[in-house]
């Protein structure tokens, strides 16, 4: 083995060890530097200006949604989104999955590595346990709309900052607009204080009745559950998920 071939090797190791597992793309580039825009220098990978400028970037998403009335339509918007610069990593826009006239939506945090790579929300190993949860009371998807606060898969599945999430929120608040939801469970505490705009664990939220007025006015009724992610690693909650998602099929059943 040559000295180079040895020392690329010494450091993938220490990329390893200091938990960096995947690369984000071909090309290396600052992350944190604007792009300028006079030159016109965007390029493939390349993070345009209005995706650092926070602020715009939200008023530009809100002003997006406003004359839309279908999931395709959105989903059209938010693919050609510069807004945000999670997209730049990602292999995939993921929507929401299911039926998009369900009464009944599931808000998820973000997609992972098998979302990202085939664009579905939760088919992944948290979706695959989605998927018991749901049978368990009876539901699949095409009961329920399946969807996540954020489109895009943050690099690694680190958390989303507060920008991202900010920038995000008019696409999944305009999703709740055009679905109509009568119920809307939050799988984990992202989803559940971005959407209520709280700051809590989810054992403080979940096991009782909240709820949210959407952009239309409509009053929804939110329970706060736990992500699938979360039970995978702890089991032991299960038995409190299991009692949120009955506590979501008891008011379904009570109001038909
Ligand atoms: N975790 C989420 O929050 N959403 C997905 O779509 C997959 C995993």
């Amino acid at each position: 083995m040559s000295e180079n071939i040895l020392n690329l090797k010494d450091c993938l190791d220490f990329y390893i060890l200091s938990g960096v597992d995947e690369t984000c793309g071909d090309e290396p580039y600052a992350c944190l530097k604007p792009v300028s825009e006079e030159k016109n220098e965007l390029t493939k990978n390349k993070i345009p200006y209005s995706a650092v400028a926070g602020i715009e970037s939200v008023k530009n998403a809100a002003a997006l949604c406003q004359n839309i009335s279908s999931i395709d339509e959105l989903k059209k918007i938010v693919e050609n989104f510069d807004g945000c610069a999670l997209k730049y990593n990602a292999k995939n826009t993921v929507i929401g999955d299911g039926n998009p006239k369900a009464k009944i939506m599931f808000i998820g945090e973000a997609p992972g590595a098998e979302e990202d790579m085939i664009g579905k929300a939760f088919v992944g190993k948290s979706g695959q346990l989605l998927n018991k949860i749901l049978a368990a009371i009876g539901l699949d998807r095409d009961h329920c709309y399946i969807c996540n606060i954020l489109p895009w898969r943050p690099p690694g599945n680190r958390a989303p900052s507060d920008a991202e999430i900010a920038i995000c929120l008019p696409f999944l608040k305009k999703q709740i607009e055009i679905v109509k939801p009568d119920y809307i469970f939050t799988l984990g505490a992202v989803a559940a204080n971005s959407l209520l705009e709280m700051s809590e664990t989810v054992s403080k939220l979940r096991g009782k009745w909240m709820e949210y007025i959407s952009g239309d006015g409509r009053n929804i009724k939110v329970m706060v559950g736990y992500h699938p992610a979360y039970l995978l690693r702890t089991p032991a909650q299960k038995a409190k998920m299991w009692a949120d998602v009955l506590r979501l099929k008891n008011e379904i059943d009570k109001n038909n």
